[in-house]
């Protein structure tokens, strides 16, 4: 079973961490057979899954529901749960009840949370105290798309990298025990990396964090636009279409089903 000794081993020894985001059985059954060192269920699943356009709707039961589906795929993965918007946003003891709940329901390992507000700061320190690892997330925080007005690059200004820098050591202070740093320059998150004593994990953030997270329907080419920062390692959205072209031609033409499929 991976742990997370292996995101400080892994600071130390300068090794790359590799991680997905991904929400089901059959993906995170892949992730776990080809090593990857840690598998999130992030709520981008409200709008890769779920086909919302923002994360928001996710509700915790949905989480909790997908997070059982990737434990069954990777039992031997570190498996990391983005707590959904509002599951942690009004008190410390509600966010203790939601995290708690997660994890004892799903056997994951930790929980992500967005931004560094003083409330934020206090919960990684209450989860960290009571045996739930916090990961934190900086830059573009995609709960915060209506304060953002859009899926934008944050810490263009000094003013915001300072900003995000200091929200990178409060949570390391909190307790956190690593930090995604998404959509931000990569000089930022080399400075940010190079000043915390925890692994930052990068998505859009440049080749200098101490690890990278891609989501794994966009790594796989799935849909026919992605991010910047995204490197599409298979264009299997045509591939899957070529094959649903080809079945739907073959029953129709009545090539299958053939002798060798059938009883
Ligand atoms: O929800 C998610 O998948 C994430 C990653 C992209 C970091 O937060």
């Amino acid at each position: 079973m991976k742990d997370i000794t292996q995101f400080f081993r892994a600071k130390e020894k300068g090794e790359k961490l590799t991680l997905i985001s991904t929400y089901d059985y059959w993906s995170a059954k892949l992730c776990e057979e080809s090593g990857i060192d840690a598998i999130l269920v992030g709520d981008s699943l409200g709008m890769v899954f779920q086909g919302n356009d923002s994360t928001l709707p996710v509700s915790l039961e949905e989480m909790i529901y997908h997070t059982k589906a990737v434990r069954k795929g990777a039992p031997n993965t570190f498996i990391i749960v983005d707590m959904p918007f509002m599951s942690y946003h009004t008190t410390v003891e509600e966010a203790v009840k939601n995290a708690g709940k997660v994890i004892k329901e799903t056997s994951a390992n930790a929980v992500k949370v967005e931004g560094a507000s003083d409330l934020v700061l206090e919960i990684t320190q209450r989860l960290t105290s009571i045996g739930i690892p916090v990961m934190g997330h900086l830059g573009l925080t995609p709960q915060f798309i209506n304060i953002f007005g859009g899926y934008k690059v944050q810490g263009k200004t000094e003013e915001s990298q300072s900003k995000i820098l200091q929200q990178a050591k409060d949570l390391e202070n909190a307790g956190a025990f690593s930090v995604v740093l998404e959509a931000v320059p990569s000089k930022l998150a080399k400075d940010i990396t190079q000043t915390l004593k925890i692994p930052t994990v990068g998505i859009g953030a440049g080749k200098y964090t101490d690890g990278q997270i891609l989501v794994f329907h966009d790594l796989i080419g799935l849909f026919e636009k992605t991010p910047k920062f995204v490197k599409r390692y298979l264009e299997s959205g045509k591939l899957i279409k070529q094959a649903l072209v080809k079945y739907k031609d073959e029953v129709k033409n009545g090539q299958f089903p053939g002798e060798e499929h059938s009883y």
